[in-house]
């Protein structure tokens, strides 16, 4: 068998369009879409995200604020600027990029945010609200993913899902989604006993682990959709957490790395962003863009 390729960059296009027309139809009304993203000190891989976050926020039509803050900024001054933005009426999402430094208490931070403009999905009242299957801010990747399962394969009811990686970023919040769409959900991590026999009986794989290559073709089910959620720089460069040579062979469908879920991930932020803008304004949930 030869699996299909889930092609997550076009989708990702698509949505970026959908988005930018919502926007267009927004300005009409006086609206303009404002989102905030926050960067402390000068990790290279968060620079490179924070660009390109600001030039899509850019293309679809929204405002973008960018804030740059030195890595020695006292977690006040970071708690600060959170307060100033929360109270912007222009600002409709924020966004800290993570890792913060080690001086820094990430939860503090990130619970600092007005739940309502917490366009991560990471504050702890988003957190409770989609474990409980009440209105929130879902994290943009486990978002993205759910919109490439949906599309592949419509109704996740019953299947049999496995979620390999339990992050508060992706594995959680991912295995709450599916289950809101039905699906018998795994959750497997690093102390999981017999991972490729757990794997063998998943309809759908999520893979977020972060290590390169780690699921084989032989512990995927024949015609099962493989998620890719890692994103590994390595010798080869950039890898996913899936064999895709051996995964290809046997699943019925993939997302490639890169291309899969990657462009899923900001394109999802900008829905988010979307949608907290439709909220704060007593407008209706745009269609398509929320669980
Ligand atoms: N760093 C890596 N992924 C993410 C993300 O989804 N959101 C934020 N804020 N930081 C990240």
């Amino acid at each position: 068998m030869t699996a299909q390729i889930i092609d997550g960059k076009a989708f990702a296009a698509i949505l970026r369009t959908r988005i930018a027309a919502e926007v267009g139809r927004m300005a009409e009304k006086g609206i303009t879409p404002g989102l905030a993203v926050v960067l402390v000190g000068e990790d290279p891989a968060s620079q490179v995200y924070v660009r390109s976050k600001g030039r899509m926020t850019k293309e679809v039509g929204m405002a973008s604020f960018e804030h740059k803050l030195p890595v020695e900024t006292a977690q006040d001054d970071l708690l600060a600027l959170i307060a100033t933005l929360n109270a912007d009426p222009a600002v409709n999402g924020i966004l800290v990029q993570l890792p913060l430094p080690d001086h820094m208490d990430e939860a503090a931070v990130i619970n600092a945010i007005t739940p309502e403009k917490d366009v991560d999905g990471f504050h702890i009242l988003n957190v409770g609200r989609l474990a409980t299957g009440q209105k929130a801010m879902v994290p943009c990747t486990p978002l993205g993913c759910l919109m490439l399962l949906r599309d592949h394969l419509g109704s996740l009811a019953g299947k049999n899902a496995v979620v390999i990686g339990r992050s508060n970023i992706v594995g959680k919040p991912m295995a709450q989604l599916l289950l809101r769409d039905s699906a018998t959900v795994t959750v497997a991590h690093s102390r999981t006993a017999d991972l490729p026999a757990v794997c063998r009986q998943a309809d759908i794989i999520v893979a977020a682990v972060g290590r390169a290559k780690f699921v084989q073709g032989d512990w995927v089910k024949p015609g099962a959709t493989v998620i890719d959620v890692g994103i590994n720089r390595t010798e080869d460069g950039l890898v996913g957490d899936v064999d895709q040579a051996s995964v290809a062979q046997v699943a019925g469908a993939f997302t490639p790395v890169p291309g899969g879920v990657g462009p899923m991930t900001i394109a999802c932020l900008l829905a988010n962003t979307l949608t907290a803008t439709a909220r704060s304004n007593g407008l209706p949930d745009p269609e398509g863009l929320t669980p």
